[in-house]
C-alpha cells in the first residue's frame, strides 16, 4: 500500500510491485502484519519530511512481524523460517514481502500470534523509552498515563504498573474497561472529568500521549517530578521546578527483546482492537482521522 503524493487517505493505493531483494547485512521478510500508528497520518500527508526522509512513492508500514525468508550478504543472526519483528525506520511492512536490516529486528514473542505481536515496535518502543528512559519510573511512585486507551498508552500503563508504580489513567468510556484490565489503579474519564478536579493529591510522573490539553498537565506534578510527552513539547514557566521532557522513539532492539520477554511471560499484553485487511488501510486512516479508532489496529496482507 503505497502513497505517490502527499494527501489525504484517497492517495493511499494497492500497488502491485516486484518483491524486494534483501542487500548485505539485510533479511527478506514474509510479513505477518503491520500496525497502524497515527504518525502514518502525518507521513501520508507529508508533515513528517523534516522528521523522517521519504522518497515517493512510499510504502506506508512501520511496525513489521513476520517470517525471515531470505537473507542477504553477511547476515549470520537470522536465518529462514525465524519470526521477527521490528521498527522500520523507512517503512515498507504495508506489503506482503519487506526487506530490513537484520540488526533492527528481534524474534517475535511465542506467547501471542504472530500477525498480533506487529502491535509491539513503534507503540511499544515509546511506552518503554517514556516510561524506563525519560521519567525513570521507579516503585511506589504515583504515575499519572495521559490517553491510556490509545496503542501506547495500553504499553505505558503495564510498564508502569511492572515497574511497581501506582497508576492513574485518562481512558474514556470505550477504553475504560481494557485499561484497569492493564492494571491502572484509577481511571479518569476524561470525555466528563477535568484532570485537576480528579486528581486528590500531585503525581511524580506524567506520562503525555494525548495531543490536546499539555499545557493544564504541569500543575498536577509534585515539585522535582517530571512530565514527559510524547506528542507536543510541554512548557514550564521559568524557574518550575518540574522538568518537561518531549523525546522522539528510537530504535533500540534491548527494548524491543525485553518488552517481547515480558509479552512472553504475561507481564504484558497486547490491546489489538482490530484486525482488518491491508487493503482497508485508507479506511483505517480515515477511522483514525475521526477518532473512531482506539487501542492497537494490525493490518494483514
Ligand atoms: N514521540 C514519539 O516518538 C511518538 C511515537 C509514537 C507516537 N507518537 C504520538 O503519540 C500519540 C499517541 O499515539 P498512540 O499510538 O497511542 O495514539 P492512538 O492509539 O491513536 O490514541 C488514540 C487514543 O487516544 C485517546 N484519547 C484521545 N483524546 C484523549 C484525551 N483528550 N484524553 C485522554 N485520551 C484521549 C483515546 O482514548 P479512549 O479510547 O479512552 O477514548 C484513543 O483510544 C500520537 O499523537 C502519536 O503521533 C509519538
Amino acid at each position: 500500500m503505497r502513497i505517490h503524493r502527499y494527501g489525504d487517505a484517497s492517495v493511499i493505493r494497492l500497488d502491485d510491485i516486484p518483491r524486494p531483494v534483501p542487500g548485505p547485512g539485510e533479511v527478506l521478510i514474509d510479513v505477518a502484519a503491520t500496525s497502524f500508528n497515527p504518525s502514518d497520518i502525518g507521513l501520508r500527508r507529508g508533515l513528517l519530511r523534516s522528521v523522517f526522509r521519504i522518497d515517493l512513492p512510499y510504502t506506508l508500514g512501520g511496525d513489521v512481524a513476520g517470517t525471515v525468508v531470505e537473507v542477504g550478504g553477511g547476515v549470520h543472526t537470522l536465518a529462514a523460517g525465524d519470526r521477527v519483528i521490528g521498527r522500520l525506520d523507512g517503512g515498507g511492512a504495508a506489503a506482503e514481502y519487506v526487506t530490513a536490516a537484520a540488526d533492527t529486528l528481534v524474534a517475535a514473542p511465542d506467547a501471542v500470534p504472530l500477525a498480533h505481536a506487529a502491535a509491539i515496535p513503534i507503540a511499544g518502543l515509546t511506552a518503554w523509552q517514556a516510561v524506563f528512559e525519560h521519567a525513570g519510573v521507579t516503585s511506589g511512585q504515583r504515575v499519572l498515563v495521559n490517553g491510556a486507551g490509545g496503542g501506547i498508552g495500553g504499553f505505558a500503563v503495564q510498564l508502569a504498573k511492572y515497574a511497581g508504580a501506582h497508576v492513574i489513567a485518562t481512558a474514556g468510556p470505550r477504553s475504560a474497561e481494557t485499561v484497569l484490565r492493564f492494571g491502572a489503579d484509577q481511571i479518569i474519564d476524561y470525555t466528563t472529568t477535568p484532570l485537576a478536579d480528579a486528581l486528590d493529591e500531585p503525581v511524580d510522573v506524567v506520562l503525555n500521549l494525548v495531543v490536546v490539553g499539555a499545557e493544564t498537565l504541569v500543575p498536577l506534578v509534585r515539585p522535582g517530578g517530571v512530565v514527559v510527552s510524547v506528542t507536543v513539547p510541554v512548557t514550564t514557566p521559568a524557574g518550575s521546578p518540574v522538568t518537561a521532557v518531549h523525546f522522539v522513539v528510537r530504535n533500540d532492539t534491548s527494548h524491543l527483546a525485553a518488552l517481547v520477554k515480558l509479552v512472553d511471560a504475561g507481564a504484558v499484553h497486547l490491546d489489538v482492537s482490530a484486525s482488518r485487511p491491508l487493503t482497508d488501510l485508507a479506511s483505517v486512516h480515515r477511522d483514525a482521522e475521526s477518532a473512531r479508532t482506539r487501542g492497537k489496529i494490525i493490518l494483514v496482507p
